[in-house]
């Protein structure tokens, strides 16, 4: 039988509650396929204690994997990024997880803060690209500490790494059941380094005759995310705006218990996530929906091809969702993560 070997991330916060339910939904799923799971410590514990992140060892152990599952990072004992540098960016960057696939679906009506907007209005994947942009270029601080001071952040976008993203924009939207559409989101008339998104879009555009494509600026598609979502089908956008306009698209779907996203690098070990924070403040109070982490399992799934299983995973989430037992996806719907987590595996 077909075995895949997965890592697990549990993480900060509430990052080890809500990875476990997604591992709870994946074990019940395997039909046909065989699972392993491999735990790994990293995180705020694990770095106070060691003080490493990630050592060396681990990355090339991790290499040899089908895939992560992560649940998240982010402790008030760090100072601001250290772990999101040192673990995440250390997975992104250095597995070269170079799509970061967020879909945005609005599973049943009730969930949306929207008025009059159903699921058939809110469908739609942000492929956001996710090695580059100023999450990795160099940050320099001149005359530090003086009244003169000035912080310059390099923001670098180079022509492969951004062909690589938007191809893959365009081959989900042929693939996807969508609307055969792929809009490129930037900052093209205020930021001069995205004339070059542009030109790689249109060149990229070229191979695929039969998707429609479109430019739209970050502001404007806040803008549409809540005026008509329904515009949408692929967007691809910047590693920076991809993280804002993914928030925003996570609140349009329902919230951040509900958004699931991959980091991936096609036919590579790549890792899965809920969108969401460590939330530190709920840690260990069992009061988060593990439902993103959970879809971000289906996701992985999908990864490693196992397409059937995660079509499950969605539709066993979409019933929970749909039906009164659950409701609210927020901290205060009064139903522990864990027993979120024993409703998608009753409804399998
Ligand atoms: C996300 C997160 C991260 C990001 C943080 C934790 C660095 O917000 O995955 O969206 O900005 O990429
Ligand atoms: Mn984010």
């Amino acid at each position: 039988m077909k075995t895949y070997k997965i890592g697990v991330v549990g993480g900060d916060g509430i990052g080890p509650e809500v990875a476990a339910e997604a591992v709870k939904v994946l074990k019940k799923v395997q039909d046909g396929f065989k699972l392993d799971f491999i735990d790994y410590p990293f995180g705020a514990d694990h770095y106070l204690k060691t003080n490493e992140f990630v050592p060396d060892k681990a990355m090339d152990e991790i290499r040899t994997l089908d895939a992560v599952m992560l649940g998240a990072l982010g402790d008030p004992r760090c100072a601001p990024g250290v772990l999101e540098r040192g673990i995440l960016f250390r997975l992104r960057f250095g597995l070269d997880l170079y799509v970061n696939l967020r879909p945005i679906k609005l599973y049943t009506e009730k969930l949306c803060p929207i008025k009059g907007k159903t699921p058939k209005d809110i469908d739609m994947v942000v492929c956001r690209e996710n090695t580059e942009d100023a999450y990795s270029g160099e940050a320099r601080f001149e005359k530090k500490g003086t009244p003169d001071e000035v912080a310059i952040q390099e923001a670098k976008y180079s022509w492969k790494g951004t062909e690589r993203i938007i191809r893959y924009a365009f081959e989900t939207a042929k693939k996807r059941n969508g609307k055969k559409k792929v809009t490129l989101v930037d900052k093209a008339n205020a930021v001069r380094a995205h004339d070059l998104l542009r030109r790689v879009f249109d060149h990229v555009a070229k191979d695929y005759p039969d998707i429609q494509k479109d430019n739209a600026y970050v502001d404007a598609t806040c803008m549409w995310f809540v005026k008509n979502p329904e515009s949408f089908d692929v967007l691809v956008t910047t590693n920076m705006f991809g993280d804002i306009i993914t928030d925003l698209g996570a609140m349009i779907q329902g919230g951040m218990g509900i958004a699931a996203g991959g980091n991936i690098h096609p036919g590579k070990v790549s890792v899965f996530e809920p969108i969401h924070g460590s939330a530190p403040k709920y840690k260990g109070l069992k009061k988060v929906s593990p439902l993103a982490a959970i879809l971000a399992g289906g996701m992985l799934l999908e990864h490693i091809g196992q397409k059937k299983a995660a079509d499950r995973i969605e539709e066993a989430v979409k019933l929970v969702l749909q039906s009164d037992a659950l409701p609210s996806i927020d901290a205060s719907s009064g139903v522990p993560t864990d027993k979120v987590g024993d409703m998608v595996v009753a409804k399998l």
